[in-house]
């Protein structure tokens, strides 16, 4: 019998990049987002004789071939890895046929691979819900092991990813800091082109470690970033949420720019955009931070009081294709 589910991708507020563990995909350090409520990405997963994935983007087919194929055929022999240390070795067959429906524009820096394997092993703990009914927080491991920052959509709202210690194959996962209703945040999401990046965040966190900086970003995260983040989330304080994520964010893009292979994600009009937003926030006094992940894309996320600014902000830059998303579920049954 088929299961669907249903995600979304989310946004780091603390970025995770780089690995302790590259193949297990364990964080060297811990990192924070907010689940978005759109655009979602659904699965049709059933079990097949072999591993068969159809995939459909904005309605049109995009095969999944080569390394794309591999990667998900890893991600199922991870998975069955880690159930086995739950006592459930073969509660997943090795194939399967996967149908993904996603709604997100490929590579323009909306963690896709985030809702796509969120949504997986949401679909999975569906189909071995008669062996065993799993928690969130292993669903979030069988996430992560397809993408880190997969782990962090399982749950709705505000969700950390807990780097924790060791190369168990569960020592990371994800724990809700606040559900949306928290606190309602809006993400306006501007996207300034529609060309595939060169170079994916798979291979980009496998050299974070060659940056010079890498080593100082862990060490402000685990002493300092994190907690930060989470005091600002729980006491609904803008200004410290925006201080503290700008200043990971930058952090995080100048590891990626002073790696031995240097990744340069953002655009001149990533660079523009975040201007004009610097200074309409400044003119305005509007509580709106910006963020950006591995592509040009900016995130600005606001209070409710600040969208009508943003929204005319956002809707202005004519180049972009634009999303309107806030503060959502997480992975879930369909
Ligand atoms: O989950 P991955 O391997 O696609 O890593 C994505 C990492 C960033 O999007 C750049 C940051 C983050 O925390 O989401």
């Amino acid at each position: 019998m088929s299961v669907r589910a249903i995600s979304s991708p989310n946004i780091a507020l603390v970025k995770y990049w780089g690995n302790r563990h590259t193949a297990l995909r364990l964080p060297a350090a811990d990192s924070l987002s907010i689940t978005l409520s759109t655009p979602t990405v659904t699965l049709t997963v059933d079990h097949a004789d072999s591993l068969k994935i159809r995939s459909y983007t904005m309605g049109e087919e995009r095969p999944v071939t080569g390394k794309h194929l591999e990667r998900f055929a890893a991600h199922i022999a991870h998975a069955k890895t880690y159930l086995a240390t739950l006592g459930i070795p073969d509660a997943v067959p090795s194939s399967l046929s996967i149908d993904i429906d996603s709604h997100i524009p490929p590579s323009v820096g909306l963690a896709s691979s985030a809702a796509v394997f969120s949504c997986l092993a949401q679909a999975i703990r569906q189909l071995i819900a008669p062996s065993i009914a799993l928690t969130d927080a292993q669903t979030s491991v069988i996430a992560r092991l397809g993408s880190g920052s997969a782990c962090r959509s399982v749950m709705g709202g505000f969700v950390a990813m807990e780097a924790g210690n060791g190369d168990a194959i569960d020592a990371a996962f994800a724990r809700q800091i606040a559900d949306a209703e928290h606190w309602m945040l809006y993400d306006f999401v501007i996207i300034p082109t529609h060309e595939e990046k060169k170079v994916g965040s798979t291979e980009g966190h496998a050299e974070a470690q060659s940056s010079p900086l890498f080593a100082e970003r862990v060490t402000a995260i685990h002493t300092r970033r994190q907690q930060e983040c989470i005091n600002a989330i729980m006491h609904k304080d803008f200004e410290k949420l925006r201080a503290v994520s700008e200043e990971d964010m930058w952090d995080m893009h100048r590891v990626m720019q002073s790696q031995s292979h240097p990744l340069n994600y953002l655009s001149d009009e990533t660079h523009r955009i975040v201007r004009e937003l610097e200074a309409l926030r400044t003119a305005q006094h509007m509580p709106v931070l910006y963020t950006m992940d591995a592509g040009p894309t900016v995130h600005a996320i606001c209070t409710e009081e600040a969208v009508p600014l943003v929204q005319e902000f956002a809707e202005a830059q004519q180049e972009c294709t634009l999303f309107l998303a806030h503060a959502g579920s997480g992975s879930r049954p369909a």
